[in-house]
């Protein structure tokens, strides 16, 4: 992938992820203040990236549909598609909601790791993305703190 497949693959991830949390924000009142906290911070990512994106001038809006560069499945593409099939089936508890986004976070702030390693691109693109990164991981932990939270 080069790095504009690449940024139409984060597009994509942010798009979909956002709406997880949309839909785990209605779902779960117990989490909506995360939950919407999180959705907002991905729709913030997804701007960033058209940002990115607008630095090569390209754009990318398909919001439901994978771009093709992503057919050969990447891992947080396989985790995101799988995480909303689930909760849009209605069968995960809170715990398990909150157990697979934790996986979703970790694998898309490593393809965000891969898409900053691997681009020889501009200094500003590369710090948007680390703001990416960094925001991923701490989405991570703030899901971990949460879920110690839970009864057991
Ligand atoms: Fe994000």
């Amino acid at each position: 992938m080069n790095i504009v497949e690449r940024l139409n693959l984060c597009f994509f991830l942010e798009k979909t992820m956002a709406e997880i949390y949309h839909t785990m924000a209605d779902k779960y009142p117990e989490g909506i203040k995360l939950f919407q906290k999180l959705s907002k911070e991905e729709e913030h990512h997804a701007n960033i990236i058209t940002l990115c994106m607008g630095f090569y001038k390209t754009t990318y809006d398909a919001k439901l549909v994978p771009p093709p560069s992503a057919m050969e499945l990447t891992e947080s593409l396989e985790q995101v598609m799988t995480a909303r099939e689930k909760l849009v089936s209605g069968k995960l508890t809170l715990r398990e909601a909150l157990e697979r986004s934790f996986q979703m976070e970790k694998c898309v702030a490593e393809d965000y790791f891969n898409t900053i390693r691997s681009s020889s691109t501009d200094k500003d693109i590369i710090s948007y993305l680390e703001e990416c990164y960094g925001d991923e991981k701490s989405h991570a932990s703030q899901i971990t703190d949460f879920l110690k939270t839970l009864p057991a």
